[in-house]
């Protein structure tokens, strides 16, 4: 296990992606913030996108806990699974005297499971615990020769794995190992600092089930209402875009129909449909069409404008 924790750590200096500004600084804050984000979104959108806005509007916790709601959805448009943000903002309104060193009092805020627990714990204070996202939860099926292993195993052997001399490196090393070495497919297991101890190594892609993504179809119809520059919008109550803001909706009129495009958003493949009307019965918003940009919008609400505003 030495050995093993040794060449991931030497691997690492040479190979790390030490340049991410999350693993360079020490503000607890930053670090909490760029885990929420890095959850279900692209390490590049964040990097270059949002994390560096959404820290320049609030540089602190404090700063956020000052805010509105609807500032904190503006800036997270377009990221999507907007209750990462809801609860963000919640969060630091618990917190923005006191941000939790506890892994057990971390669990208890809203938004904080076990693996953004474990990352502030590592990532944040070097503390000696174990941390799983998908990308080590398969270097450990793989390291481990785990076939179907219950989460509670994967956790059990990343602990027993974890290098108590330095564990926030070693889990960083890791999630970087699985994200350039030891892929879900086509694994390179010759440059593989792991190799010598690997149990998997022979056969890796038996530790590598893919669970087929079950889609959902659905079809939804909006209303397109716009006078003296402004569009009226409507605050969503569901729980997908619950609080952001969007078109409304509207019972299919075929002469008022517009357009129609496809958009897919978490498990929903959706069809949207576009109707140009002069009046709706929801309760309205107006927006100023040249201040969109500060409103809490979706990634589908703005194809919807993009398509219908020109
Ligand atoms: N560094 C620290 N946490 C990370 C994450 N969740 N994804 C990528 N790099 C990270």
């Amino acid at each position: 296990m030495v050995q093993a924790q040794k060449a991931l750590l030497q691997w690492y200096t040479i190979y790390g992606r030490h340049q991410l500004p999350w693993r360079n600084t020490t503000d607890i804050y930053h670090i909490y913030l760029s885990e929420i984000m890095l959850q279900q979104t692209q390490v590049t959108r964040v990097k270059e996108e949002y994390y560096p806005r959404f820290l320049q509007k609030f540089p602190t916790i404090k700063a956020l806990s000052l805010a509105s709601e609807e500032e904190v959805l503006a800036l997270w448009s377009g990221l999507g699974y907007y209750s990462r943000a809801r609860n963000l903002y919640k969060t630091a309104k618990l917190s923005s005297h006191q941000f939790p060193t506890d892994y057990k009092e971390l669990l208890q805020l809203p938004g904080i499971g076990q693996y953004t627990a474990s990352a502030i714990c590592s990532f944040g204070y070097n503390q000696n615990i174990a941390v799983v996202d998908t990308n080590i939860a398969r270097v450990i099926k793989r390291f481990f020769a785990l076939t179907e292993p219950k989460n509670s195993i994967i956790w059990d052997k990343a602990t027993e794995l974890l290098n108590s001399k330095n564990p926030r490196s070693h889990n960083l090393a890791l999630m970087d190992l699985g994200s350039i070495i030891c892929l879900p497919k086509n694994p390179q297991c010759t440059i593989c600092p792991l190799l010598n101890n690997c149990q998997g190594s022979k056969n890796p892609e038996s530790y590598t089930q893919t669970k087929k993504k079950e889609y959902e179809k659905m079809e939804l119809f909006y209303a397109v209402l716009i006078r003296n520059n402004h569009i009226a919008l409507t605050s969503s109550t569901g729980t997908m875009y619950k609080n952001m803001l969007q078109l409304p909706t509207v019972d299919p009129i075929e002469e008022l129909f517009i357009t129609k495009f496809k958009h897919s958003y978490t498990k929903y493949r959706l069809t949207v449909n576009l109707y140009k009307v002069e009046e709706v019965i929801d309760d309205i918003i107006w927006i100023d069409l040249d201040k969109l940009n500060q409103s809490p919008i979706s990634s589908l609400t703005k194809k919807a404008l993009a398509l219908t505003i020109i």
